[in-house]
């Protein structure tokens, strides 16, 4: 999967102008025409009967297109228009590889659910170079199903869940009691600020002060390098970035060393935060090393993901007075309930009010934080009667399924009455994919969930607010053009 579907970085982004996109992509084409060669070594003839679509400029293929349609109000134009005149499933090339791009929801669940023999995540070269050659995102095998398996279940688990939600209230009361009501609130700021220390508390156990401060910084040049030209040379952003990433490994290798020394060995149960999970693992080699330099790529997807959740949760509240009333009312209830029986709310009774849920469900339908991901094949596979030669990329393009009004009726509107009565867990439903599927399902999806419900909950219970206008960006990565300023007032 290439960094442009999976990550929410908003940090680079922002300030990344059309003409640097153009130039990384550029460079991309020749990395990349490496990695997936544009010719495929076989099957060309089989492909060009069966799937449809055209292969655009030498190098370039289409992907000026796409990434023009990309910045513009209707960032689903490139792919609809294909669809229309090449059917769900067709052929491009795109980021310097030939590519098949799916929005058929049965053949991305194929793909998802295939293994390493068969398909690979795929990654522009910044990103597989600042990521290392074990990180989660990279690798495949046992080794990933065992840290996969280690990470779900933990996330998973009512500790963390319990010790999330204490630590997220107490950082999000925090941070409210400081806004001011003259002036307004970066929503997508706010956000940020608090998923990042949430974050980094879950996976090393590090409580705000200097250190945070210290990671936070770093972690910022470290992203700003996920797309940046691939040369590692000094004065570079891919150098800057690698450097940043040795400070913060340093950091977290000196955590996990004091827990050697403090903690000796506790047992799985006992384990407080990931360093702690895989430290106790006994079934395969992690070493410090791995685990420490996973710890930062955890942070890759975890970091903007959730407050884009919240940013975007937001903004179509805003728009939509029906579903913010409703919303209110069910967690003033709540509120209420727990304030007469004297308790604060637990995880559960935040994860437990079905409106919530069903406004962030259809947020992460139509925001789509992540757009789609990229596999490569590792063989010739045929799905469904398509066959995917060996050396291609597959963009799996959950935007195109969940925008489908096909698959979801009026599916530009906000609308999470959609939802009531359905099942919105993640992975059980071909046509919703937010969080991915298969072996590599978002382990951080119930994080997210829990993290989103906390913040609206105290955010629509303790104040109204007017929304500036600003519009949604959609590429490289989703975000706030200007970062969701609001106007609050307080509730009595
Ligand atoms: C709204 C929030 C989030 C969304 C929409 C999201 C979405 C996704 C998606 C689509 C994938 C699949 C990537 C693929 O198939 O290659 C993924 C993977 C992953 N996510 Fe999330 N994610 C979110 C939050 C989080 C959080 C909070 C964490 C916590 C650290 C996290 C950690 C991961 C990891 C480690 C993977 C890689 C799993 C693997 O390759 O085995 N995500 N996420």
């Amino acid at each position: 999967m290439d960094s442009i579907f999976l990550l929410s970085t908003t940090t680079t982004i922002t300030i990344i102008l059309y003409a640097a996109v153009v130039v990384v992509f550029f460079t991309f084409i020749f990395i990349n025409k490496r990695r997936c060669p544009s010719k495929p070594p076989s099957s060309t003839v089989a492909v060009k009967r069966i799937l449809s679509g055209t292969m655009g400029w030498p190098f370039i293929g289409e992907t000026l297109d796409f990434i023009s349609c990309g910045y513009t109000d209707h960032p689903q134009s490139f792919i609809d228009k294909r669809r229309l005149l090449y059917g769900k499933v067709f052929k491009s090339h795109l980021f310097g590889s030939p590519t098949i791009v799916s929005t058929d929801a049965e053949v991305s669940k194929i793909i998802l659910q295939s293994d390493a023999n068969s398909f690979v995540p795929s990654y522009p070269k910044s990103l597989t170079e600042l990521m290392g050659d074990s990180s989660i995102l990279r690798i495949n095998g046992s080794l990933h199903r065992r840290i996969h398996g280690l990470i779900g279940s933990f996330f998973k688990s009512p500790y963390l869940k319990a010790q999330v939600t204490s630590n997220m209230r107490k950082l999000l009361l925090k941070s409210m009691a400081k806004w001011k009501e003259d002036g307004p609130i970066y929503i997508q700021d706010e956000t940020k600020h608090i998923a990042f220390q949430v974050l980094a508390k879950v996976l090393i156990g590090l409580d705000p002060g200097e250190e945070m401060e210290f990671l936070r910084i770093q972690f910022q040049k470290f992203i700003a390098g996920l797309m940046s030209l691939p040369i590692k040379l000094p004065g570079t952003q891919l150098h800057r970035s690698l450097e940043a990433k040795k400070k913060m490994v340093k950091l977290v290798l000196q955590i996990i060393r004091d827990k050697r020394i403090n903690g000796g060995s506790i047992s799985q149960l006992d384990s407080k935060d990931v360093v702690d999970v895989l430290l106790n693992d006994k079934s395969e080699k992690l070493t410090d090393e791995l685990i420490s330099d996973n710890m930062i790529d955890l942070m890759i997807p975890g970091e903007d993901s959730v407050p884009l959740l919240i940013t975007l949760a937001i903004k179509y509240l805003s728009d939509c007075p029906k579903a913010l009333h409703q919303l209110k009312e069910e967690n003033l209830e709540v509120k209420r309930r727990k304030k007469d029986l004297g308790d604060p709310l637990r995880w559960d009774d935040y994860l437990s009010l079905p409106f919530t849920q069903n406004v962030i469900t259809e947020t992460l339908r139509l925001g789509n934080i992540i757009m789609g991901v990229i596999r490569k094949a590792m063989k010739d596979v045929e799905i469904k009667g398509y066959l995917i030669p060996k050396g291609w990329c597959v963009l799996t393009h959950f935007r195109s399924v969940h925008l489908d009004d096909n698959n979801h009726e009026s599916p530009l509107q906000f609308n999470p009455w959609r939802w009531q009565d359905r099942d919105t867990s993640s992975g059980s439903s071909t046509c919703f994919t937010p969080f991915g599927g298969g072996l590599r399902l978002c382990p951080g999806l119930d994080l997210a969930r829990l993290e989103a419900s906390i913040f609206l909950h105290h955010f629509v219970t303790e104040f109204r607010w007017i929304a500036e206008d600003d519009t949604i960006i959609n590429f490289p990565t989703v975000r706030m053009k200007n970062r969701m300023p609001i106007w609050i007032k307080r509730e009595n």
